[in-house]
């Protein structure tokens, strides 16, 4: 059994991923609001994958028995100066999300909670990829400056990523 403080801190990270999860959507719908579709779209996905994230950790948290608190997600940013503040956002977020889960991971690596810490190096990996992705948008922002054709290649490829599939549920049966 998983014990408090690390429950705690599982519910914790759950309600940072649901909250990432509906800042990129409110990033998606502010490019769809000035008309950049693609990044709109790329955002829209990682919206999804991180609510995939939030459900990893619940289903995880449901399959040892302990007990998922929801708590309430804040309001979003709706506005932005610009389309790269955006991508700024989004790796800050990376950044802020990466360290949440090293202390997580500290604490369950202090609490003993062995099958914690297995399944948040399956986070930890994934935080890597997600920084360097949104860092290397910000620098392709950075290039592309005030180009409008430039921007629009950029759109055009942001626009072809697809989400990921949908979070597995817990395995059936008693968990200890
Ligand atoms: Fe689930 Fe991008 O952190």
């Amino acid at each position: 059994m998983l014990s408090q403080v690390v429950q705690d801190a599982l519910n914790d990270q759950i309600n940072t991923e649901f909250y990432s999860s509906y800042n990129y959507l409110a990033m998606s719908a502010y490019c769809e609001r000035v008309n950049f579709r693609g990044c709109a779209n790329w955002l829209r996905a990682q919206s999804q994958e991180e609510y995939m994230h939030g459900m990893k950790l619940y289903n995880f948290l449901v399959a040892r028995n302990g007990r998922v608190v929801l708590r309430d997600i804040k309001a979003p940013l709706a506005d932005y100066v610009c389309l790269p503040q955006v991508f700024e956002q989004a790796l800050d977020q990376e950044l802020d999300v990466s360290r949440r889960i090293d202390a997580l991971y500290e604490l369950a690596f202090r609490e003993k909670a062995f099958a914690a810490l297995v399944e948040l190096q399956w986070f930890i990996a994934e935080q890597v990829e997600e920084e360097r992705t949104a860092r290397d948008i910000v620098a392709k922002f950075a290039l592309v400056k005030d180009d409008p054709s430039a921007m629009l290649d950029l759109d055009r490829e942001l626009g072809t990523r697809i989400a990921a599939g949908p979070a597995e549920a817990p395995a059936e049966g008693p968990a200890g």
